[in-house]
């Protein structure tokens, strides 16, 4: 079974992603952490991620794989934390943008999924990675929500603002790029999650799954 979640940054798709493929005995697919995982190479070999070849060439020579936990390695080592830091937030959507990126990163994705059934998310699961997926979500909530979750998560809630501002740009290059941009697929179910807690989305996403009413 594949099921696709879609949405902005920080939506909380990781988090009903992961526990989603817990409670359904699914491996979880971030498939954002694979190409932060190819920015961060790019800021490490300082490769400029305007420089599409250089990142295209990383893309297909990076090992990328993921422990039983669903934490990236990138050539067999931990790509966490590093994958997460403000610098590889500020240049990912660059990088992802490059078509090259995009077509030696996809096939990556699939092959994971074609070990075993996934719960994947990122950005062009259910429009492009797999347009065939037993289900598709879209989860949104407003920019401000988003931040504050993001500020409250890593502690810092006096940088609400700031955050907010990332979120924002790198959603609208994340939504405006050419090449499988972030849009809600046609079939994909909008689940609108301000003001509702990890808890109550993943039930609505597991009664859907599970074939109840919502
Ligand atoms: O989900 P995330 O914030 O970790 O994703 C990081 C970036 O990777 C995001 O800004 C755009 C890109 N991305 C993408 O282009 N396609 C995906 N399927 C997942 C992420």
């Amino acid at each position: 079974m594949i099921i696709a979640i879609d949405g902005p940054a920080a939506a909380g798709k990781s988090t009903i992603a992961r526990r989603l493929a817990a409670e359904l005995g699914l491996a979880f697919l971030d498939t954002g952490a694979m190409y932060r995982a190819v920015a961060w190479a790019a800021l490490d070999r300082d490769v400029p991620p305007s420089d599409a070849a250089g990142c295209a060439r990383l893309a297909r020579d990076l090992d990328l794989d993921f422990d039983a936990a669903g934490r990236i390695l990138i050539d067999g080592k931990p790509g966490e934390p590093g994958i997460r830091s403000a610098e590889v937030d500020a240049c990912v959507s660059q990088v992802s943008a490059h078509p090259e990126v995009r077509r030696a990163i996809v096939p990556k994705q699939r092959e994971v999924a074609q070990r075993r059934g996934v719960v994947a998310e990122g950005r062009d699961i259910g429009t492009v990675v797999f347009p065939s997926a037993d289900f598709k979500f879209f989860l949104v909530a407003s920019a401000e929500e988003r931040a504050r979750r993001r500020a409250a998560q890593i502690g810092r809630p006096q940088e609400q603002a700031a955050i907010e501002a990332a979120l924002r740009r790198r959603d609208e290059l994340d939504s405006t790029r050419a090449d499988s941009p972030l849009v809600r697929a046609d079939d994909a179910e909008l689940v609108e999650t301000d003001g509702a807690t990890a808890e109550q989305v993943v039930d609505r996403l597991l009664c859907r799954v599970r074939g109840g009413v919502l």
